[in-house]
């Protein structure tokens, strides 16, 4: 007897839950009012059918955000970027016999030998420096101003 009063009351306790479940109120189900919830909705129809990408002509309003992050990718990177990016590794260690960056004395020899004879070593390599210093995207100017940039804080 006693056992069947605790299993009703277990049933009971059950329904209460699940009826609490699907009281959910109607907001909750979807966030769209009553007449637009429908996948054939205009509502659904218009998302489905929208492009994926829109135009933007300069001097638009909806230009505006995003035209300055491209500008900041586009551009040419300083001497001090690519040398963090791509040459502290190594030049900033001295890292496989590399010149450290703020050793003049090891800077020097290779300063004596001019520019653009640092450039052309710098952009094809040089024994254990890798071509470009391993910056594949880097342009010939971008790894000109790294260059100037050790070479300026190296004398
Ligand atoms: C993997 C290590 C490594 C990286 C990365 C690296 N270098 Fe070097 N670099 C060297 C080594 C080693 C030397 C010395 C080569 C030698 O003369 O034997 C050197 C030498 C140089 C020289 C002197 C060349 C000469 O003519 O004497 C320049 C200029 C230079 N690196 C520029 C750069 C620039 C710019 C970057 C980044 C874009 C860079 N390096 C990245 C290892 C590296």
């Amino acid at each position: 007897m006693k056992k069947m009063l605790t299993a009703s009351l277990v049933l009971v306790a059950t329904l209460f839950a699940a009826g609490s479940v699907a009281a959910k109120s109607t907001k909750e189900i979807s966030p769209y009012p009553l007449g637009e919830r429908s996948v054939f909705s205009d509502r659904a129809i218009e998302e489905r059918i929208k492009p994926v990408g829109s135009v933007c002509v300069e001097g638009d309003e909806c230009g505006s955000a995003a035209a300055p992050a491209e500008e900041v990718a586009s551009g040419p990177r300083s001497g001090e970027q690519v040398y963090n990016g791509s040459c502290a590794a190594c030049h900033g260690t001295g890292a496989a016999g590399a010149p450290k960056m703020g050793d003049a004395a090891s800077w020097a020899p290779r300063i004596a030998k001019g520019e653009a004879t640092m450039l052309k070593n710098a952009i094809n390599g040089i024994n254990a420096m890798p071509p470009k210093g391993m910056c594949m995207d880097c342009s010939d100017d971008e790894i000109n101003a790294a260059i100037e940039y050790m070479v300026s804080k190296s004398q």
